[in-house]
């Protein structure tokens, strides 16, 4: 038996178990088999945006990893990245990284905010490049939610008050995200456009540090979303109010970026699509904010939810945020990256074969196993050669087709 003989008997075999018959090409979906169509791309597909050109549709979701010293990356965050671009993902984009020192979540987030930073990122990026995956950067200002422990600290998620390391968190208005801690202080507009020019700057030096994709985090109840969001801004001045006050900062921080980076440079947006309460930020806002930074150049929404308010209750399970990615997608013609408990192969191929997103990404199951995306391959096969390092390609040849 030859191995691509030996591949297609082995996943037939593991067909025969859901009673269902696959061949290469097809997508399996909850035991069903539904063939791609000629031209329809898949998980293994390849996804051109601007200059640059991911191997696959799976993403390493941004994931704070709460190992830097003063902002610096280190050995952990290589290790963090080697493994999953020799894992076989297409894109990896790192953690929320700050863009000024107070913009950080905890003492520990890795930062971009002055040029010392630039030498330690291009020891991961230049890895990164150099097994295939494309290295992205999530910029981040953690606002009225900085200043806290790492969940591996006693106190996790705690204040970290200025005496042991901490400092005053800043927000759109002088409101606590939770009871803990100080009254944040209400950015001034002089304040806030300093912000915005420390996202260019940042944006700056991430290419210069080897970053391909550059994302902007407005999710979560950080910064950029607590602009946005009705429960976290209170503001009456020309950034709260109106949807369109609200989305000033937004807007703002989005062109000063695409101002500094190439134009082969892809630029993505996160956003909480929705706050899950009365109220909140929704998916109609997500769309209208969608449109409007389509137009000054951003080429992809990261669809996330939530944050804003503790007291969300989000119905968490296999796809939940799956439908925001969909919606924007079609209502705002923008390409979206869907996340939150994607897990298994099948599910990631059909949210690409079904067309309701262009990217998927995955956070926990990449820690679990970083070769995810090789064993996604084996299952649900595609367009490109196995996506894994050729230092272990060719001792594992039986699981080629
Ligand atoms: C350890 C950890 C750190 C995270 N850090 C970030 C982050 O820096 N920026 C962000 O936007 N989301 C962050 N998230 C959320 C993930 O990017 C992702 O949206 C979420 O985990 C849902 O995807 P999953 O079910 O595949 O894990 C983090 C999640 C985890 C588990």
């Amino acid at each position: 038996m030859n191995r691509r003989h030996f591949f297609r008997s082995a996943l037939a075999a593991g067909a025969a178990a859901t009673g269902a018959t696959v061949a290469a090409g097809e997508t399996r979906v909850a035991g069903v088999v539904r063939p791609r169509q000629d031209g329809e791309p898949g998980l293994f597909s390849p996804l051109r945006i601007r200059g640059v050109t991911l191997r696959n549709r799976i993403a390493m979701s941004p994931m704070c990893q709460y190992s830097s010293e003063d902002g610096f990356a280190n050995d952990w965050h290589l290790a963090h990245h080697a493994a999953r671009a020799v894992g076989g993902a297409g894109l990896l984009i790192a953690e929320a990284t700050g863009i000024v020192p107070e913009g950080r979540i905890t003492p520990n987030c890795l930062g971009v905010w002055k040029d010392e930073h630039v030498p330690a990122l291009k020891r991961v990026t230049d890895f990164v490049t150099s097994h295939g995956a494309v290295p992205g950067i999530q910029l981040a200002h953690a606002g009225v939610k900085a200043s806290r422990h790492r969940p591996f600290h006693p106190q996790r998620g705690r204040y970290v008050p200025e005496d042991e390391g901490g400092w005053l968190p800043v927000g759109p208005s002088a409101r606590r995200y939770r009871e803990d801690g100080p009254v944040p202080r209400e950015l001034s507009v002089a304040e806030i456009r300093d912000v915005v020019a420390a996202f260019a700057s940042a944006a700056a030096r991430s290419v210069a540090a080897g970053f391909q994709v550059v994302e902007l985090h407005f999710a979560h109840g950080y910064l950029g979303h607590s602009f946005l969001t009705p429960l976290m801004n209170e503001r009456t001045d020309a950034y709260g109010g109106s949807f369109e006050n609200r989305t000033r900062f937004l807007l703002e921080s989005v062109r000063a970026v695409r101002a500094v980076i190439a134009d082969d440079v892809p630029l993505f947006v996160r956003f909480s699509c929705t706050d899950w309460v009365e109220g909140g930020w929704t998916l109609e806002d997500s769309v209208r904010a969608a449109r409007l930074v389509k137009e000054e150049g951003v080429d992809l929404i990261d669809c996330s939810t939530g944050g804003a308010t503790r007291s969300a209750d989000i119905p968490v399970g296999p796809d939940y945020q799956v439908r925001f990615a969909a919606g924007i997608r079609e209502e705002a013609g923008i390409a979206t990256g869907a996340v939150g408990l994607i897990t298994e192969p099948a599910q990631a191929e059909a949210i690409i074969v079904d067309g309701r997103a262009d990217l998927v990404l995955m956070g926990r199951e990449l820690l679990r196993d970083p070769h995810w995306p090789h064993r996604a391959w084996v299952e649900v096969g595609g367009d490109t050669p196995p996506p894994i390092a050729r230092e272990y390609a060719w001792a594992l040849r039986e699981t080629r087709r």
